[in-house]
C-alpha cells in the first residue's frame, strides 16, 4: 500500500473546526471512567484539611451521605474509601481492621444508606491500621511476613464483603493474597463481590500526601521496597497481572498512574481485562502546585491528563480530581 503523502493528505484538514475534531476523537473521558477516592477521619460532623493534598479532605462517617449523592449526581459510579484510624487503635497486629465497626464499615453502611446506586471499593491492606505504617505484620527483622499478612488480609476482606462492600481492592502486594481472597469470597457466599487487585503497585514517592491523609507517614519505618514494585521493572509488572488474574482478580490496577502509562497500556494490550490506573495523591499535588504557581490551567490539566488515561487504554481512572472533572465533563 502507498501511503498518501503531502499535499494529497494534509493532516490540518481534521483539525480545522470544533466539529471535525469532535467527530474525529479516538477518546472521550466520561464521568462513568473516575472512582473517587475518599478519606475518612473519626468524630461527627468534621472536615479535616490535608494541607499536603490542597482541596482534599477527610470526611467523618455523618458527612459522607453527602459526598455519595455528590458522586452519583455527577454520574461517577463508585467511591473508594481510605481511613484514618484513631492513633489509639493502631497495633503491630492491626486488630482494628477486623472490626466490624471499625472507620470503614461505618463508612460502607453511610454510603450504601444515602446513594446505594454507586458502587464502593474498600482497600484491602494493613497500613492505615498497623502502628509501624506497613502494609502487613513485621517480622524481628522489620520485613513484612507475607502468609500470615495474606491469612489476615483475607478476614479483613471478608468483614469488608459482609458490610456491603462491593468491590475489594487488595494494595498490599503480598504474594498470592488474591486467590486467598477469592477463596474466602466464595467460601462465605460472597460470590457477587468483586476484586480489583492492585497488581502493578510500585514503590513509589508519589504517595506522601496520601500516607498524611491516613495518617501513616510518620509512623512507617524504613520504606515498603521489600513488597511493592521496583520503578525499573516493566514486564515485572505483566507477570504480576498474570498471576493476578490467574488467582482470580476480576480488573487489575496500575498504580502509580501518569509515570506509569507504558504499563497501563501493556497491560491492557497483553491482558484485554478491565484496567484501571491510579492517579495518586503525589500526581494530584503536582497538578494543584502547578495549577497554584501559575504554571498551567487547572480544569485543562486535570482533563488532559485523565484523557491520557484513556488512550493508554484504561478502563477507568480512581482520581482526586473525580468530582472536578465530572462537573467539567457534564458542563461539556
Ligand atoms: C496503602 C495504599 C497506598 C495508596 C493506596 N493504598 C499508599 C502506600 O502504599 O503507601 C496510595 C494512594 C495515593 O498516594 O493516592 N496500601
Amino acid at each position: 500500500m502507498v501511503s498518501p503523502s503531502f499535499p494529497a493528505l494534509r493532516m490540518r484538514r481534521g483539525r480545522s473546526a470544533p466539529w471535525i475534531r469532535a467527530m474525529l476523537a479516538e477518546h472521550r473521558l466520561h464521568p462513568t471512567d473516575l472512582i473517587w477516592p475518599l478519606f475518612i477521619c473519626d468524630g461527627k460532623g468534621c472536615e479535616e484539611q490535608i494541607p499536603t493534598l490542597p482541596g482534599v479532605s477527610r470526611w467523618s462517617v455523618d458527612r459522607l451521605a453527602d459526598k455519595a449523592r455528590e458522586a452519583r449526581d455527577l454520574g461517577i459510579p463508585c467511591v473508594a474509601l481510605f481511613p484514618n484510624t484513631p492513633a489509639g487503635l493502631r497495633s503491630d497486629n492491626a486488630g482494628e481492621a477486623l472490626n466490624a465497626d471499625n472507620l470503614i464499615c461505618r463508612a460502607i453502611k453511610a454510603i450504601k444508606d444515602a446513594a446505594p446506586e454507586i458502587g464502593v471499593l474498600t482497600d484491602v491492606a494493613l497500613d492505615p491500621y498497623t502502628a509501624h505504617g506497613h502494609d502487613g505484620l513485621v517480622d524481628e527483622r522489620g520485613c513484612v511476613k507475607n502468609d500470615e499478612t495474606s491469612a489476615i488480609l483475607v478476614e479483613q476482606a471478608l468483614v469488608q464483603a459482609a458490610t456491603g462492600a462491593d468491590i475489594v481492592a487488595p494494595s498490599d502486594m503480598m504474594d498470592g493474597r488474591v486467590g486467598a481472597i477469592r477463596a474466602g469470597l466464595e467460601r462465605e457466599g460472597y460470590c457477587d463481590v468483586a476484586i480489583m487487585a492492585y497488581a502493578a503497585k510500585y514503590a513509589s514517592a508519589f504517595y506522601g500526601p496520601f500516607r498524611d491523609a491516613v495518617g501513616s507517614r510518620g509512623l512507617l519505618k524504613g520504606d515498603k521496597r521489600g513488597y511493592q514494585m521496583d520503578p525499573a521493572n516493566g514486564l515485572e509488572a505483566l507477570r504480576e497481572v498474570a498471576l493476578d488474574l490467574a488467582e482470580g482478580a476480576d480488573m487489575v490496577m496500575v498504580k502509580p498512574g501518569l509515570p506509569y502509562l507504558d504499563v497501563v497500556a501493556a497491560v491492557k494490550r497483553e491482558f484485554g481485562v478491565p484496567t484501571f490506573a491510579y492517579q495518586v495523591s503525589g500526581e494530584y499535588a503536582m497538578i494543584e502546585a502547578a495549577a497554584s504557581a501559575g504554571a498551567g490551567d487547572r480544569d485543562a490539566l486535570v482533563l488532559e491528563t485523565l484523557l491520557a488515561f484513556k488512550r493508554a487504554g484504561a478502563t477507568g481512572v480512581l482520581s482526586y480530581h473525580a468530582p472536578l472533572a465530572a462537573r467539567l465533563l457534564s458542563e461539556g
